[in-house]
């Protein structure tokens, strides 16, 4: 047995050499900037290998993103009966929450990141977020998210009504974000994740359906799009919540269509049009305040170094384009103070954005309206 002077020894050398690294060796191997982010290696390594796979930007990276915002959003800053934000309570109390109308389609979140969620030992509300900032880095043209851990999960579901609808008019959906202490900006800023989505749900008879052109990039393209007239629903006309788009195969949300145009958002969201610095500086840091809401930051350890780094944007991608056979003649212009930026039409003829492929661990025995989605992971 190891007499206590010499633990003590082995515990200055390794502090010494933490001191001068800035790193720490896990007890199962890996380094940390902090041994409390240690439990967070086995997750990174078993949802890249088996969660997210070589898809890349695909359907797992955008239903963890999406699930982590609507997570979040179940939060007040006047009315604590909103919920707990960042804690989990959309997987913990899923029955109920995802039986909301604005939830449809988490239940292939659930699917996917449940089984995940039970192998291991961290809380769900972390889990949930540490899968979509882990997500996140496999979309060319972001910024390395960074990653707070230690949340507390949820002891009450959120009530109906904390996510904002593609219906509703810019003023509610402000005013919800502002009551979760989100600025019109933060909003825009968060909407950069439109450019790497799609909806399953909007359009009953399409699914996968992409927001822009190149959901497979974190890229501007989305806020170009979005500003393009409309002129033809990708399947059938007449859905809640959706308008016309400008190119075949994109749907195009009412909800981004009109902030695209209100005269409190239209020149934040032209701001992001070709420049992919501001989208993905602004998104960042954005999404890290998204990710601790309602949480103490003060007991959340800062696990950053844990997310891998993203891949780079691609040159190609990395310069905005109107799609082909469109121009500034298409554009609806909104910002009353500065011009639309005069891009290159993509030549060519005009295309048809193939839908984005369903993940098949999506599917499951939880159902869009909550039936099934039992969560058997119950957390201390
Ligand atoms: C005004 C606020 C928002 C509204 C009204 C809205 C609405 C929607 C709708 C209707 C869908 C399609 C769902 C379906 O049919 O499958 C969707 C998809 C998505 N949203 Fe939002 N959203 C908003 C904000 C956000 C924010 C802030 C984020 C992330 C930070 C986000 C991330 C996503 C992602 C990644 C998808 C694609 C999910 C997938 O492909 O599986 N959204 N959103």
């Amino acid at each position: 047995m190891l007499s206590t002077s010499t633990l003590l020894a082995a515990l200055v050398t390794f502090a010494n050499a933490a001191a001068l690294t800035g790193r720490v060796t896990c007890p199962n191997g890996g380094t940390v900037s902090n041994l409390a982010c240690c439990p967070l290696l086995p997750v990174l390594e078993d949802i890249q290998k088996n969660m997210f796979g070589d898809d890349g930007c695909a359907d797992a990276a955008h239903t963890t993103l999406r699930v982590a915002f609507h997570d979040a959003i179940g939060f007040s800053k006047t009315q604590p009966s909103f919920g707990t934000g960042a804690d989990g309570s959309i997987f913990i109390f899923a029955e109920k929450e995802l039986s909301y109308d604005a939830n449809l389609g988490i239940a292939d979140a659930f699917n996917l990141e449940a089984p995940f969620i039970s192998n291991h030992t961290i809380g769900v509300a972390d889990f949930i977020q540490f899968a979509a900032a882990v997500g996140l880095t496999k979309c060319p043209g972001i910024l390395r998210p960074t990653f707070m851990f230690g949340r507390t999960d949820a002891t009450a579901a959120a009530p109906d009504g904390t996510v904002p609808e593609p219906f509703q008019s810019v003023d509610i959906i402000l005013a919800r974000m502002a009551d979760a202490g989100f600025s019109p900006a933060e909003l825009v800023a968060l909407l950069a994740s439109h450019s790497i989505a799609g909806a399953d749900d909007v359009d009953p008879i399409l699914s996968g359906v992409p927001f822009d052109s190149t959901p497979a990039v974190f890229d501007t393209q989305f806020f170009v799009e979005t500003q393009l007239r409309g002129t033809l629903f990708p399947g059938t006309a007449g859905n809640q919540g959706e308008v016309e788009s400008a190119v075949a195969g994109v749907l195009r949300l009412q909800s981004d269509a009109l902030l695209a145009r209100d005269a409190s958002t239209a020149c934040l969201w032209q701001a992001n049009v070709n420049n992919q610095a501001l989208m993905a500086s602004s998104f960042q840091k954005a999404f890290a305040k998204m990710q601790i809401v309602g949480q103490d930051a003060s007991k959340l350890v800062d696990c950053s170094d844990v997310i891998p780094q993203p891949p780079a944007l691609p040159a190609a991608s990395a310069k905005a384009f109107f799609p082909p056979g469109l121009s500034v003649k298409d554009v609806e212009q909104a910002c009353a103070t500065t011009p639309f930026p005069n891009l290159p039409t993509k030549p060519g003829a005009r295309e048809t954005v193939p839908s984005i492929v369903a993940d098949p661990a999506t599917e499951g025995a939880c159902d869009d309206d909550g039936a099934g989605c039992v969560a058997k992971f119950t957390k201390s």
